[in-house]
């Protein structure tokens, strides 16, 4: 049997399979200011052929709750109720094709306002369409400029951001909603010591620094359906210290694990288990450097976990399902390269692919 194949319930929604399509920006929308922060025609194809590929679950990539929180000024955006109409046709594509809509919110913080990383991906100024970026404190991303610190009652109105944002998502179709806390963006930023000098309530213990993330998973609780389930990104570490008696150094696995927890308690349905991101720091070659720790967090949180990272062979995937370190996976480069690998693997692991009824009638 396939475990990889089988469909699993969060909530009252049920997703069709564990093989489910990673958030990935693709840099695609148009800056300009009447069609920012909206889907174009790439992102519909592209969405929709990973859903009729036979991805359970297809998520958007990193859609800005503030126009400067999108990494780039072509990255998809949800800060305002005019953009819901161009967001309804992908999650209406992606249904029709049999997988779950779902949507990655995310603030982008210190490392927003970047050129096309095929562009080399320079931070960009206000001239050629950047802006000022915000932080936890005034220390930058390496070959950054130096962001904002965020005041208090700026906080507030970020963290009432990714509410609207939902709310907004919720009208368009998506079925999912995931809080992106990983990978340096802002939610990151103020998680780790590393980048979080504050001396408020948003600074110092792990409480503290975890303050705003648990705010904005009650702010959008608070408007996401109760039968809808919310995931939740994390780094499980930053690659910088794993030393747990030094809590000024970095986020670690330990940290992952109690942040976890509290986020179950207040409404999270699954981990997404990624990992760095703060900043350049050697990531070890091994196959499972990420979805090793993805599975302690699940062991450890007694959280559902989606596993991510260099994840290509149906083999290792369905092993990571079925030995129940993942109760699924993400798939990000290998989804790339082939918009089909669900069905593919399912073929190969004697599982049933999922085509849609245009072709299915004629295979
Ligand atoms: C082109 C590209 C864009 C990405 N954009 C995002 C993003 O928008 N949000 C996010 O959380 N991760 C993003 N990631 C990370 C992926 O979701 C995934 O976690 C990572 O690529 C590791 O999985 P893989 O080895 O299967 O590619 C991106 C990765 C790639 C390659």
């Amino acid at each position: 049997m396939a475990e990889l194949f089988e469909p699993l319930e969060l909530r009252k929604l049920t997703i069709p399979n564990r093989v489910w399509m990673s958030p990935m920006c693709t840099y695609a929308a148009d800056p300009a200011p009447s069609l920012a922060g909206r889907p174009t025609d790439f992102h519909l194809s592209h969405y929709a052929s990973r859903a009729a590929g036979g991805a359970g679950l297809v998520m958007l990539e990193a859609t800005g709750v503030r126009a400067d929180g999108r990494i780039s000024p072509f990255d998809l955006g949800l800060w305002s109720d005019d953009q819901i109409e161009s967001f309804t046709r992908l999650a209406t594509a992606i249904t029709a094709a049999g997988a779950v809509p779902a949507i990655q919110l995310a603030h982008a913080g210190r490392k927003a306002s970047i050129d096309r990383p095929w562009l080399g991906g320079a931070p960009l100024n206000e001239d050629q369409l950047g802006w000022t970026t915000v932080g936890p404190s005034l220390d930058s991303f390496p070959g950054h400029p130096a962001p904002r610190e965020l005041t208090v009652e700026e906080i507030g109105e970020l963290v009432q951001s990714f509410a609207d944002s939902a709310r907004r998502a919720l009208l368009a179709g998506f079925q999912v909603v995931e809080i992106h806390a990983a990978h340096g963006y802002l939610l990151h930023s103020f998680l780790s010591p590393a980048s979080n000098r504050r001396q408020d309530q948003y600074g110092g213990s792990l409480e503290n620094r975890a303050r705003i993330v648990l705010e904005v998973i009650d702010a959008v609780r608070a408007i996401w359906p109760e039968d809808l389930p919310l995931f939740l990104r994390i780094s499980t570490t930053d690659w910088i210290s794993e030393d747990d008696s030094n809590d000024r150094q970095g986020w670690t696995v330990t940290d992952s694990i109690q942040l976890s927890r509290w986020a179950g308690e207040r409404g999270v349905d699954l981990i997404d288990g990624s990992s760095g991101g703060l900043e350049p720091a050697p990531i070890p070659h091994t196959r499972d450097y990420q979805t090793a720790l993805a599975a302690q967090v699940r062991s450890e949180s007694a959280l559902p976990v989606a596993a991510v990272g260099r994840i290509d062979d149906p083999q290792w995937a369905q092993e990571l399902v079925s030995s129940g370190q993942a109760d699924a996976i993400f798939l990000g480069r290998a989804l790339l390269r082939d918009a089909s690998w669900p069905n593919n693997a399912a073929v190969a692991l004697g599982a049933s692919p999922r085509f849609i009824v245009q072709y299915d009638y004629a295979l």
